[in-house]
């Protein structure tokens, strides 16, 4: 356990506010909001649904996020509109020794529902991997691997890193971080999404047989010494499920309806996806390509449903299209709903957190250090 979670008892129990109407919850949160502001922050991450995006003070993909959190000086508490692992970065960088002795104290995170997970971010545990770094610091030194965690990732994966002269990266910065990490050390362990790692990786000519794919539960990941040696990207055996609903066929039907349609996919899909798309990018990055396209433009849009739906009511003069024919959502994130954040925030201008995540400062110290790295890579 890497956070520390505080009960969720607050002042008003939650079981007053889920079948309250939308319309009141909207009403009671503005009230709410109003009274904790400037102090407060709402921090929202693009798959968010509607009703939550409306109250987002900044909306974005992790790392706009990220450096929101690291950033703000007038921050005294947040609310992320995310899922835990965003939370607990977010803890990690607002509450930084120096940013609290600013302050005069901790910012409070707080997270509307403990339960809004990530899948993929589970699909590592430090176990698992200090038993690799282990394998592969005797197979070929540890000077010269770099651990590089994608920052859907636990706090004590951010930490190893950190521990390991380390980094993070987000799908906005994958390329420039792996740049980072190559240019030092003539290996990567990349952690925990083999997609976004082997998507990069072939854009900087890295290629297959260089990103041998480690499985954790089999001796030296299932591969000959030779092969990991020969290595540049070590890719853990790690996805993420939504973007695993994208299919190269969805991509050649849509071609073959319309072939003027631009596709564009989150770098989490699968490689076969990703060869025949037209553009990659981070969330941010497709909702900015998409916005500044020309009227009349076709888009098939493979990433998370809620993203795409909100595009198309923006831009009735394009025609969106959602990549695959079944939705894909991210149902973790689907978790945080009006009921939620008004109860997470009334419970905070009470001056009762609910959901508070708390990194413990010895993870959250070595974790700031792989993230440091990252934000200073431009
Ligand atoms: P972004 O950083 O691109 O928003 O991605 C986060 C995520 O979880 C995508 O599944
Ligand atoms: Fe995690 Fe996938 Fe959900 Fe993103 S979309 S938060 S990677 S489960």
């Amino acid at each position: 356990m890497t956070s520390k979670i505080a009960e969720p008892i607050g002042v008003f129990p939650y079981s007053s506010y889920r079948f309250l109407p939308l319309e009141e919850l909207a009403e009671r949160v503005r009230a709410a909001r109003a009274k904790l502001r400037p102090g407060l922050v709402i921090l929202a991450h693009n798959y968010q649904r509607d009703e939550i995006i409306q109250f987002a003070d900044v909306q974005g993909d992790s790392y706009q996020l990220s450096r929101h959190a690291a950033e703000d000086p007038e921050c005294r508490m947040i609310i992320f509109c995310g899922v835990h692992f965003m939370a607990e970065t977010a803890d990690i960088l607002a509450n930084r020794p120096a940013c609290v002795e600013r302050r005069g104290g901790r910012a409070p995170v707080i997270l509307p529902d403990l339960e809004a997970g990530c899948s993929l971010a589970d699909m590592a545990s430090l176990p698992q991997v200090e038993e690799c770094w282990n394998q592969l610091a005797s197979l070929l030194g540890e000077e010269e691997i770099v651990p590089v965690t994608y920052i859907n990732s636990t706090a004590d994966i951010k930490a190893f890193c950190g521990r390991h002269d380390g980094i993070v990266c987000t799908s906005a910065n994958a390329r420039a971080v792996l740049d980072w990490a190559l240019t030092r050390r003539r290996h990567v362990l990349f952690l925990p999404d083999q997609h976004l790692g082997r998507n990069i990786g072939l854009r900087m000519g890295i290629s297959m047989e260089e990103m041998p794919l480690w499985n954790p539960s089999l001796p030296l990941g299932g591969h000959e010494p030779n092969t990991l040696r020969k290595a540049r990207i070590i890719l853990w055996k790690g996805h993420c499920c939504v973007h695993q609903a994208f299919k190269p066929e969805h991509i050649d039907a849509f071609r073959r309806k319309f072939p003027d349609i631009h596709v564009v996919v989150h770098p989490e899909c699968p490689l076969e996806v990703v060869e025949k798309a037209d553009y990659i990018g981070s969330t941010s990055q497709i909702i900015k390509m998409v916005r500044e396209s020309l009227p009349g433009t076709r888009w098939a849009i493979g990433t998370e449903v809620h993203l795409v739906n909100r595009l198309k009511q923006e831009l009735p003069d394009r025609e969106i299209y959602f990549l695959a024919p079944r939705i894909s959502m991210c149902a973790t994130m689907f978790r945080i709903n009006l009921p939620r954040l008004c109860w997470a925030i009334e419970n905070l201008a009470a001056g009762c957190p609910v959901n508070v995540i708390e990194v413990a400062p010895e993870t959250a110290e070595l974790a700031n250090r792989a993230l440091e790295r990252m934000l200073a890579v431009r």
